[in-house]
């Protein structure tokens, strides 16, 4: 039998397994898990020394969204090089409803904004800002086309945030639809009193953005939500937890028995306060919200994700460069005001690496690793077994990983379009090596090698 590609030699690794194991791959899926299959004209990879792990799933970016007076630096055709240059091979972006307008005509929008210009198959959430009684079928809608998200915020008063009775009705929706709130879970009207009161104290230096959103303000949130989904009965993910209390909050509802389910991010595990701190205004490199936390708050986290209190590890990539340039302006406009910096930082392209390290450094196990990346996100989202794990009738969705080679992560060599690395300068145990995209070539020995053209839309199920 002849297959489009064999790998052969690897160690692959699932959420659950570790072996060694040679994959056939045939029109895009995995055909055949075994040792020593007849190459008969295959093209043959050889895998030796190498890990073979699930293509890595982003289910919380951002790709070319108006945010904060500017739009992201990335679009979907660098962010999703950048992207499948770190191993990941599916993303999740937000598409935004306009307030006054219906979902659907923001949704068509983001579908414009991804046709034919991603590297890596994709899907979206909805953003939803605006959700009067007559709205509600229109969640239904979106469910029965694949899009069966929707994030709502308790936070960016005027901009996105919706009341407690929006949000309740809208989770009340996904229990008869089959959706899935993702929350934004922070008290936006607290925040705004501190922010306009830091301003009105001269308080104008970056640091001010996390000292106006304590911990507590998401600690707060992050119960509400719960309890507004535990009365509704209904499923809810957190977006981009960064407080362990939050997390406390989150573990808490697990364990008296409501479906909660949290991410964190990259940023909130190697990052912290401390950042905000640095001179020359760099500190608006990591303005984001929520905010960094003090150090010490990424063991907390750490702590979760090995037991699984938190489920998934996204990145919420918001690219603005530090210097804007091509007509997007960056952090410069916050140069005064620490409130007019967008929010937002990147990391695309660098959570499956700096996550690897963790396994390296003994945090989180291979299987884990995977768990979090791609199993837990296939699972939670609708895309499983699709993706999300290496099995017979599986998206031959790949990432061939070297645990030997060291990757120094720099903007120098990033593929995102934004002119700083949060990360500048660190060096990680391992190299993301090759990545096959449904068994297509995407990233050869580090260096891309695909289109941005073959990334296509994916329609996810509901619950
Ligand atoms: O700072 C952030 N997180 N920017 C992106 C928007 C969001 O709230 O996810
Ligand atoms: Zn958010
Ligand atoms: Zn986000």
């Amino acid at each position: 039998m002849s297959y489009d590609l064999i790998i052969k030699n690897g160690t692959v690794v699932t959420a659950s397994e570790t072996y060694q194991g040679d994959l056939a791959i045939e029109k895009g899926k995995i055909a055949a898990i075994g040792r020593n299959f007849k190459s008969n004209g295959s093209k043959v990879v050889d895998a030796k020394g190498l890990y073979i792990l699930p293509g890595g799933i982003d289910v919380h970016t951002h790709l070319d969204m108006p945010f904060g007076g500017t739009t992201t630096a990335d679009d979907f055709v660098s962010g999703t090089t950048a992207a499948v240059c770190g191993g990941t091979t599916s993303i999740i972006d937000f598409a935004i409803q306009k307030k006054g307008e219906d979902l659907r005509s923001g949704l068509d929008v983001w579908h414009g904004k991804a046709q034919g210009k991603s590297a890596v198959d994709y899907s979206f959430h909805m953003i939803v800002t605006d959700l009067p009684e007559k709205r509600l079928k229109e969640m239904d809608k979106l469910v029965g086309e694949g899009v069966t998200t929707f994030k709502l915020f308790m936070a960016y008063p005027g901009v996105f945030m919706s009341d407690d009775a929006t949000i309740f009705r809208a989770l009340q929706r996904t229990g008869e639809n089959g959706g899935m709130v993702c929350m934004h879970a922070e008290n936006g009207g607290v925040i705004d009193v501190l922010v306009q009161k830091a301003l009105a104290e001269g308080k104008t230096e970056p640091k001010y953005h996390a000292l106006t959103r304590p911990m507590s303000a998401e600690a707060e949130a992050t119960r509400r939500a719960l309890a507004l989904a535990e009365m509704a009965g209904v499923p809810i993910y957190i977006v981009h937890l960064s407080a362990g209390d939050a997390m406390e909050e989150v573990r808490r509802a697990r364990e008296r028995g409501v479906a909660a389910y949290a991410e964190t991010c990259p940023q909130y595990l190697y990052l912290s306060y401390e950042d905000y701190e640095k001179p020359n205004f760099e500190g608006a490199k990591y303005v984001m919200s929520p905010p960094l936390r003090p150090r010490g708050n990424e063991e907390r986290l750490w702590k979760g994700l090995t037991n699984n209190w938190l489920q998934v590890v996204s990145t919420d990539h918001c690219s603005f460069c530090f210097h804007g340039r091509g007509g997007k302006p960056g952090k410069e406009l916050g140069r005064n005001d620490f409130s007019k910096i967008p929010n937002g930082a990147p990391g695309i392209e660098t959570r499956m690496l700096l996550l690897w390290d963790a396994v390296q450094t003994k945090k989180l196990t291979p299987n884990r690793f995977v768990e979090i990346t791609s199993a837990a996100p296939a699972k939670l989202f609708g895309l499983y077994p699709k993706k999300g794990t290496i099995t017979p009738g599986a998206d031959a969705d790949l990432v061939l990983l070297d645990p030997k080679r060291k990757h120094t992560i720099s903007a120098k060599t990033h593929h995102m379009n934004v002119d700083y690395n949060p990360y500048e300068g660190k060096t990680v145990q391992g190299t993301i090596w090759d990545v096959f995209l449904r068994g297509i070539k995407m990233v050869e020995k580090g260096k891309f090698v695909g289109r941005t053209t073959s990334g296509s839309f994916i329609k996810r199920k509901s619950r």
